[in-house]
């Protein structure tokens, strides 16, 4: 199976904010994006991307959370046209981030809008269920054996705070999940904003019930996360046999940093199964100087035997 991996969209225009009240915390938001975000990001990034999955052709692209900025309806509504756009060139699963839930009232807007992006079987969600009620979401390749398990660590937060948590109801309903695909011999590849591990971003940035996370995942076992949030690629372990599991952290794909570590760019991860083995390569792409293409850069390779 191939996965392509972005994260981090932070979809804004200010034709987006439309009629919408901005005294609340989008103050401060609207704030940092005209004193400093704007000149940090550059939206026509998406194109490159897209003609780049239209090269590449993966089975699935993943999109782990922050898929708009503010949560105005205007960026649903931009959001669901780009995804939609997205899945004509290939299926199409996605998390939501603490920037899809700014405020209590984007709630609705997540499901309704980017709903059908929870599961590559494009499910429409209805009703009043808490999004950590509708996750974990999860699809299974039966060909390749793979299983992608979807978790949400949206929910409003404070003034400054960009927590996430998952709640005990979606970690006790993971438990069962990944305890059940493990048994069927499945390699399991969780999709989360929040890093689900200790030192990617501050405590009031953080995952709240990470422990309970880890401790789970310990216990069932979980063989790839693929997360966002930090804005910084991380590939852990960078290569070898696979004891524990692997960390890829995928960098804002809108991003025109310098920096390396933050510059815009995306993971293509190929995962097969041979002689009892699993093999996985992890190509890293970079936004090239001239913005205008991405660059493979450092290879990665993983075996596991299950
Ligand atoms: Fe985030």
């Amino acid at each position: 199976m191939r996965i392509a991996h972005i994260s981090d969209i932070h979809l804004f225009c200010s034709h987006c904010i439309g009629h919408e009240s901005i005294l609340n915390k989008r103050l401060i938001g609207l704030a940092n994006w005209y004193l400093r975000r704007r000149r940090k990001v550059d939206f026509r990034i998406l194109d490159i991307f897209a003609e780049k999955m239209q090269e590449l052709e993966p089975d699935v692209l993943c999109i782990t959370g922050d898929i708009v900025h503010l949560g105005f309806r205007g960026e649903f509504e931009r959001a669901r046209k780009w995804l939609k756009g997205l899945r004509s060139i290939c299926p199409v699963k996605i998390v939501p981030g603490n920037h899809d839930a700014y405020l209590s009232e984007c709630i609705p807007r997540i499901k309704k809008s980017l709903g059908d992006f929870f599961s590559i079987k494009g499910a429409e969600i209805s009703g009043k269920a808490a999004l950590e009620e509708i996750f974990p979401v999860v699809d299974v390749d039966e060909k390749s054996r793979v299983a992608l398990i979807g978790l949400s660590t949206a929910t409003p937060t404070g003034l400054i705070h960009a927590t996430g948590c998952l709640g005990e109801g979606q970690i006790q309903r993971l438990g069962g999940v990944l305890k059940d695909l493990g048994q069927k011999g499945l390699f399991r590849v969780i999709l989360i904003h929040h890093p689900p591990i200790h030192g990617c971003v501050s405590k009031r940035r953080g995952l709240i019930d990470l422990d309970g996370l880890e401790k789970l995942v310990d216990k069932t076992g979980a063989e790839a996360f693929l997360f966002g949030h930090s804005h910084k690629r991380l590939v852990a372990p960078s290569n070898g046999n696979l004891s524990k599991r692997i960390y890829l952290n995928a960098p804002s794909i809108t991003s025109i940093s310098k920096d390396p570590v933050k510059r815009a760019g995306f993971f293509l991860i190929d995962i097969d199964r041979k002689d009892g083995e699993w093999n996985v390569a992890c190509k890293d792409f970079t936004l090239g100087e001239k913005q205008d293409s991405f660059i493979s850069g450092k290879d990665h390779f993983w075996s596991l035997c299950q």
